[in-house]
């Protein structure tokens, strides 16, 4: 079957892409893991290769985080983020200050960070990380997703040019929480860790109009599963989104663990894991497998 043939196709393959050394345990990542999870309307995963090894999640988290903070206070959080692609790359500091502190949109960092600035809501960062962990269990229907803390830890140390936007947007008046707290929910939630399977099973309630379709209830309304589908599609990518919704041709969403979570709506939830990137930040062969797998199968929202 198709996921086979897609394991075969990648595993003759050595141009993996860069690791993110920057984060310097996934530096020493096995460039050579691939797993990829399918998760249908019914609760049935159809996987292959690494697809129950837990990996970084990284910015995938973004989208789960964007979903509890859209929750937490509705529509006043486009006050306070935009919604356009940036055309740069996801750490990039240049915009923010032609646009006031205010991020293009929720995926690039500066974005995730208002996002954990709104969930800390006055709390302490482990009551806010606490609360992304349960969601995401809660998703998964599994207890056994953690955090990874030399992940985390390694974030905090290499974090300079996230704090950097931290600092700055807390200038422009755009952080109601001091830098560091709002970036120790942002380090943590990084840093979960999660295999494929947990993951494409956590995406669930974005391929079926915000419904888990295994129990029947609501995680979120249609409307807002709608709209993080339409920023995934849109800002999912960073600078590579445009090429992504061409090749791939449905929201996705990456991370530098090179981890991507990709929404087929009404038909299935996809994760997959190939920790080499592309120039863009986001996985080389995750990329490559997503757009054999929706071309074969013609998955599309064009
Ligand atoms: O803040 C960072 O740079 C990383 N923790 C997350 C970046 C990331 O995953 C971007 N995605 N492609």
């Amino acid at each position: 079957m198709i996921l086979d043939a897609i394991l075969r196709q990648v595993s003759v393959r050595r141009d993996y892409g860069a690791l993110a050394e920057y984060i310097a345990p996934l530096g020493r990542i096995d460039p050579g893991k691939f797993g990829i999870a399918v998760a249908m309307r019914d609760g049935g995963v159809i996987s292959v290769g690494d697809a129950e090894e837990p990996f970084s999640i990284q910015s995938i988290s973004k989208v789960f985080a964007l979903t509890l903070a859209l929750g937490k206070i509705g529509d006043a959080l486009w006050e306070r983020v935009g919604r356009e692609p940036s055309g740069n790359r996801f750490n990039s500091i240049v915009q923010l200050e032609y646009e006031n502190g205010v991020p293009r949109n929720p995926f690039i960092n500066a974005g995730a960070i208002v996002l954990c600035d709104v969930l800390l809501a006055g709390h302490e960062p482990k009551e806010a990380i606490g609360e992304t962990l349960r969601f995401l269990r809660f998703l998964s229907d599994d207890d056994g997703i953690l955090i990874d803390s030399e992940v985390a830890a390694a974030e905090k140390t290499g974090g300079f040019r996230n704090f950097a936007l931290a600092n700055f947007m807390m200038a422009c008046g755009n952080l109601l929480h001091p830098p560091e707290l709002a970036l120790g929910v942002y380090f943590h939630q990084c840093a979960v860790a999660m295999s494929c399977r947990q993951l494409a099973l956590a995406g669930r309630y974005l391929a079926f109009g915000g419904v888990n379709p295994s129990t029947g209830r609501s995680v979120v309304s249609p409307q807002c599963a709608r709209r993080v589908n339409a920023l995934m599609l849109t800002c999912g990518h960073y600078d590579g989104s445009g090429d992504f919704a061409f090749s791939v041709g449905v929201p996705g969403k990456s991370g530098v663990g090179g981890g991507i979570l990709a929404i087929v709506p009404d038909v299935a939830s996809v994760a997959v894991w190939s920790p080499g990137l592309n120039e863009h930040g986001n996985s080389k062969f995750g990329t490559a497998a997503l757009q054999t797998l929706t071309t074969e199968m013609n998955w599309s929202v064009f």
